[in-house]
């Protein structure tokens, strides 16, 4: 028979982003912050690549980026509407970790698993820090693919690129649920 743990399914099968915006200080400090790392570290990871690195960004490092999203968007001719949501999430930002994912050259890892267990420690670190208690939002925009913004902003490497912008602090408000897929629509049953 299974062992059930029982807190950790309910927390997957009601656990919800809380919208940046609505996210309030304080912000965890380092040490609140540690453990919420190891878990997401602690991720599938084909090959024992480790195919991931976090940037802290912390309070003092988002007016920088924000200037320098608004920079980029006017280089790159973007509408005010782009201009102003690029540079809101780090204006309003209060800790945001930055998971990067790092393509490792690899003969038998292909590179789509590499991204797609960057994939897995984003969620895992939003989750762990929903099941801290903070409330926590997955977030990318335009800023995170463009390079220019990843190298001078960032100081990534031509192997790396940002998977999500954690954003980790106080929740403000609870929002409401959002639709869930149909699970019929999306699930195949295959029997023999
Ligand atoms: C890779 C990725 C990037 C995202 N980027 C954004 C974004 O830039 N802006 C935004 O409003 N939502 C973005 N979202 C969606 C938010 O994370 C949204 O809050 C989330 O879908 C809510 O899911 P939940 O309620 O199941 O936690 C992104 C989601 C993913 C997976």
């Amino acid at each position: 028979m299974p062992a059930p743990n029982p807190d950790a399914l309910d927390f997957l099968l009601s656990r919800r982003s809380r919208p940046a915006k609505t996210l309030r200080a304080p912000a965890p400090t380092r040490e609140d912050l540690a453990p919420l790392l190891t878990a997401a570290a602690r991720s599938p990871d084909h090959g024992k690549l480790e195919p991931w690195r976090f940037i802290v960004i912390e309070a003092g490092a988002m007016a920088r980026l924000a200037d320098l999203a608004q920079a980029r968007a006017e280089a790159l001719h973007k509408s005010a509407e782009d201009t102003a949501k690029a540079r809101s999430q780090f204006d309003m930002g209060h800790l945001a970790v930055a998971v990067i994912e790092v393509q490792r050259p690899s003969e038998k890892i292909p590179a789509i698993e590499q991204t797609y267990s960057a994939g897995a420690v984003c969620l895992a670190l939003l989750n762990a820090a929903l099941a801290a208690g903070w409330g926590g939002n997955w977030l990318t925009g335009w800023v995170a693919h463009d390079r220019e913004f990843c190298t001078t902003g960032l100081g990534l490497a031509e192997n790396e690129r940002v998977a999500g912008f954690i954003h980790i602090a106080t929740e403000g408000s609870i929002p409401p649920e959002r639709p869930r897929p149909d699970l019929d629509a999306i699930t195949e049953w295959v029997a023999e």
